[in-house]
């Protein structure tokens, strides 16, 4: 097979959640034959409804496909669908590729390209930023892992779903790349919410300040989209606070590993799992304004 010109038309979808399913649906849209498989099934039907075929396993999703996107929630369920019974490796035919979408741990990530490998496909990890808007218009950015022909082969299926895809380097640089990201959204999240919290605190109308000091060197992205969403109470996830801590707990591991102090990621990482601990692990990251207000009542509390 010359797979350098291989032109893949028959892709597999797994994981059809905030996520997974505005990206499959841009698939379909753009004329992939297009298998698709979740957990719960009405995600499946009403891609179907659409013109998806729906798959009851992974393995028949694999038997279908050339290549086959996940997006899944942690590394447990990628391991699972990919090397579990009934899994994608018992369909898998040599040539295909695996492209995962999720945020998961990169040793992971490198445990499976291995076995993979061992039957001749290819796994790249690819996971993505920009939230479910970005999912929906096709501007995601992609920080790709994996072998760099395997990579251009795909290259023509993300072009449907993101407006920026770069190749990091081997399996587990694309996790890697999208650890930072995570410090750094982390980081950001906490900021805006404390200025939303002070803002109000002070007396001063909330809403116009993130306009204003939105406009300047304070910005960020956090700030601009979640911050009002903080003053309005609106916690409908766009990103489920559940997932941040997944993020944060894979960058105390990995930080761990290299011997590498970060205050602001531990500082987060204790905050969202506070957030989560109360209930709002499926409510949108900005529900940590929560868990600060507690703090401050407290506060109040003792004078
Ligand atoms: N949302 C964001 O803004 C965003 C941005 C960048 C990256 N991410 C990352 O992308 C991944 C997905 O995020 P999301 O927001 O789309 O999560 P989500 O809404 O929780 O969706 C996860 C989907 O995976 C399905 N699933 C779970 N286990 C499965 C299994 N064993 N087999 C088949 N399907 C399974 C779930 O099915 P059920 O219907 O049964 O729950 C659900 O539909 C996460 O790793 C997240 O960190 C998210």
């Amino acid at each position: 097979m010359r797979r350098e010109t291989y032109v893949i038309e028959r892709v597999g979808f797994i994981g059809l959640g905030l996520m997974g399913r505005p990206m499959a649906r841009r698939l379909l849209a753009a004329g992939y034959g297009l298998t698709v498989h979740n957990r719960s099934r009405g995600p499946v039907e009403e891609l179907a409804s659409m013109g998806a075929v729906p798959a009851g396993s992974p393995r028949e999703v694999a038997e279908r496909s050339e290549a086959v996107l996940l997006m899944l929630p942690d590394s447990a369920e990628v391991e699972q669908v990919v090397l579990g019974k009934d899994g994608l490796i018992e369909g898998l035919r040599p040539g295909s590729v695996v492209v995962d979408c999720s945020t998961v741990s990169p040793e992971t990530e490198v445990r499976i390209a291995a076995k993979l490998k061992e039957i001749g496909v290819d796994y790249l990890d690819a996971p993505v930023t920009g939230s479910t808007p970005a999912a929906e218009g096709g501007t995601l950015t992609f920080m790709v892992g994996g072998e760099r022909a395997a990579f251009e082969r795909v290259l023509p299926i993300l072009r449907h779903l993101g407006s920026r895809i770069e190749h990091m380097g081997p399996v587990g640089h694309g996790q890697l790349t999208k650890l930072c990201n995570q410090i750094a959204v982390a980081g950001n999240l906490l900021a805006a919410a404390e200025a939303v919290l002070f803002a109000k605190r002070v007396g001063l109308d909330p809403k116009r300040v993130i306009e204003v000091i939105g406009a300047g060197a304070a910005s960020s992205w956090q700030l601009v989209n979640l911050g009002p969403k903080m003053v309005e109470r609106d916690f409908r996830p766009g990103f489920k606070a559940v997932h941040l801590k997944k993020d944060l707990r894979i960058v105390m591991e990995v930080s761990e590993r290299h011997s590498l102090p970060l205050p602001l990621a531990s500082l987060a990482w204790q905050m969202v799992r506070s957030l989560v601990a109360s209930g709002y692990g499926e409510q949108g990251t900005q529900a940590v304004i929560e868990v600060l207000e507690r703090l401050a009542s407290d506060q109040t509390a003792e004078g």
